[in-house]
C-alpha cells in the first residue's frame, strides 16, 4: 500500500518554489504584520486622532483608516500573493499523480489494516459559506471534487511540505495534544470513552487524542470529501483506526447523547454566524451527560487590544474568510450559553503549545499562575464548556 503523500513529487524547482514562498508568507504573517504598527502609529493614528479628537477604538476603524497608507498596501498585496503563490505551487505535483494518489487511497480504504471507517455522502448540500468562495485563496478550497474519489484537496491542504516546519510554534497538528494534556490537568476525573471533532479535515487534530487518552474511539466529520479520504488513508496507514464522514455540523446523523468529548480547531471562524449557533446547539445535543466540548479558535474581540484585532481581521476581506471578524466579534461564553451550556462549566483561556513549552512550567499556565503565550506564537486560544 502505498502512502498517498509518497506520490507528492515536486521537480527540484517546484520544491524551492514552493519553500521560498512558504518563507516569505511566514515573514509576512510573522514579522511584516508587526510592522505595520511602527506605520499605524507613525501617521494612521495621529490623523485619526486630529480628525476624530479620540484614538481608534476597534480594529475595524483601524482597517479603515489605514486602507491608503502605503505600507500597509505594500504588506497586504505581499502576504495576498504569498498566500495564494504557496498552494498554487504545489498544484502541479498533485495533478501529475492524481490517478495515482486516488487508487492508493482506494487501496488503503479496500484493505483498511487499522479498522477505521470512511463514510462519503455525494448528495450532502454544500453550504454557501463553504462554496461562495476558495477559503484561504487555495485553488479549489475544501470542497471541489473534479472527479470520482477525489483526494486532490486533501492532498493540497494536507500534505506536510517536504523539509522541516518553517515555524515550529505553528503546528496546527499539534493542537489536540495541548487539548487532551490541559483536559487531563483541568477534570482528573475525565476519561471520555470517545470524541467528535467537528470540521476534522483529515483528522490531523483528532488522530491525537488516540495517544492521549488510550483506547478512545474517534470520529470525525467534516463537509469536505477530499480531505476526509486522503485523511482516512493516512489514517489506516499510520494504524490508527478513524470513523469519518461527510456530514454538515449544523445536523449530524448520531444519535442524541453520543459522545464525551466534542472538540473542534481553526473551525467556527470560517462559519456564519447563524450555523455557529446550530452546531453548538448539535454539539450540546450529541453530548453524553458531563461530557465536555473544547473549540481552539481565534481569540475574540473583546480580549484583544484594537490593533492586534485590525490585525487578525485583516482575513476577512483579504483570504477568503468573509465569516472572520463576525465569529470574532460574538463572546464565546455567551454562544456557550446560548447554546444552552450552563454558565457556570464555560470557560475561555489560552493553552500553552505543550510542543513547545517547557514541561514543567505547563501547569502554571494551566492554572492562572502564569501567563500564556499568545495565540497563533506559542498558545492557542480555547473555549467551551460542560454539559451538566
Ligand atoms: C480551517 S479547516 C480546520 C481543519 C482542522 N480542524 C484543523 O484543525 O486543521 C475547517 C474545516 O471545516 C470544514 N467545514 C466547514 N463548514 C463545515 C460544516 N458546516 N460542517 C462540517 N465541516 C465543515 C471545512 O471543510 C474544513 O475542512
Amino acid at each position: 500500500m502505498k502512502n498517498p503523500d509518497s506520490l507528492f513529487q515536486q521537480t527540484h524547482d517546484e520544491y524551492v518554489r514552493t519553500r521560498y514562498l512558504a518563507k516569505m508568507h511566514n515573514h509576512a504573517l510573522m514579522n511584516v504584520r508587526f510592522k505595520v504598527r511602527d506605520a499605524y502609529e507613525a501617521s494612521v493614528k495621529p490623523e485619526f486622532e486630529k480628525k476624530h479628537g479620540r484614538s481608534p477604538e476597534t480594529g475595524h476603524e483601524i482597517s479603515k483608516a489605514i486602507e491608503k497608507n502605503l505600507f500597509y498596501r505594500t504588506y497586504s498585496s505581499f502576504r495576498y500573493n504569498a498566500q495564494e503563490m504557496v498552494s498554487q505551487s504545489k498544484v502541479a505535483a498533485v495533478q501529475r499523480k492524481l490517478p495515482e494518489m486516488i487508487e492508493a487511497a482506494r487501496e488503503i480504504a479496500n484493505e483498511n489494516p487499522a479498522g477505521g471507517t470512511l463514510r462519503t455522502n455525494p448528495d450532502l448540500e454544500l453550504p454557501k459559506y463553504i462554496t461562495a468562495q476558495h477559503v484561504h485563496l487555495i485553488p479549489g478550497g475544501y470542497h471541489s471534487e473534479y472527479t470520482e474519489d477525489d483526494v486532490a484537496q486533501g492532498v493540497l491542504l494536507g500534505v506536510k511540505q517536504a523539509g522541516p516546519l518553517i515555524n515550529p510554534l505553528r503546528d496546527f497538528g499539534a493542537v489536540g495534544s495541548s487539548v487532551s494534556a490541559w483536559l487531563k490537568h483541568a477534570y482528573p476525573d475525565f476519561t471520555p470513552s470517545n470524541v467528535l471533532d467537528m470540521g476534522t479535515q483529515g483528522g490531523s487534530n483528532l488522530m491525537t487524542y488516540d495517544a492521549a487518552f488510550p483506547g478512545i474511539e474517534l470520529y470525525g466529520i467534516d463537509i469536505a470529501g477530499p480531505g476526509l479520504r486522503y485523511g482516512h488513508a493516512k489514517a489506516e496507514l499510520a494504524g490508527v483506526k478513524m470513523h469519518l464522514s461527510q456530514q454538515n455540523a449544523e445536523k449530524v446523523d448520531f444519535e442524541d447523547e453520543s459522545f464525551d468529548l466534542v472538540v473542534s480547531s481553526f473551525f467556527f471562524h470560517e462559519i456564519a454566524v447563524p450555523a455557529t449557533k446550530r452546531i453548538l446547539q448539535e454539539a450540546l445535543r450529541v453530548l453524553k451527560p458531563g461530557g465536555i466540548m473544547v473549540n481552539v479558535e481565534l481569540p475574540p474581540h473583546k480580549s484583544c487590544e484594537p490593533f492586534l484585532n485590525f490585525t487578525f481581521d485583516w482575513d476577512t476581506r483579504h483570504n477568503n474568510e468573509p465569516n472572520y471578524r463576525n465569529f470574532r466579534s460574538q463572546d464565546p461564553t455567551q454562544l456557550m450559553t446560548g447554546a444552552g451550556f450552563p454558565a457556570a462549566n464555560t470557560f475561555e483561556q489560552t493553552l500553552p503549545e505543550v510542543a513547545t513549552y517547557p514541561e514543567d512550567k505547563l501547569a502554571d499556565v494551566w492554572d492562572g499562575k502564569a501567563e500564556a503565550p499568545p495565540h497563533g506564537r506559542g498558545g492557542w486560544f480555547i473555549f467551551g464548556s460542560r454539559k451538566a
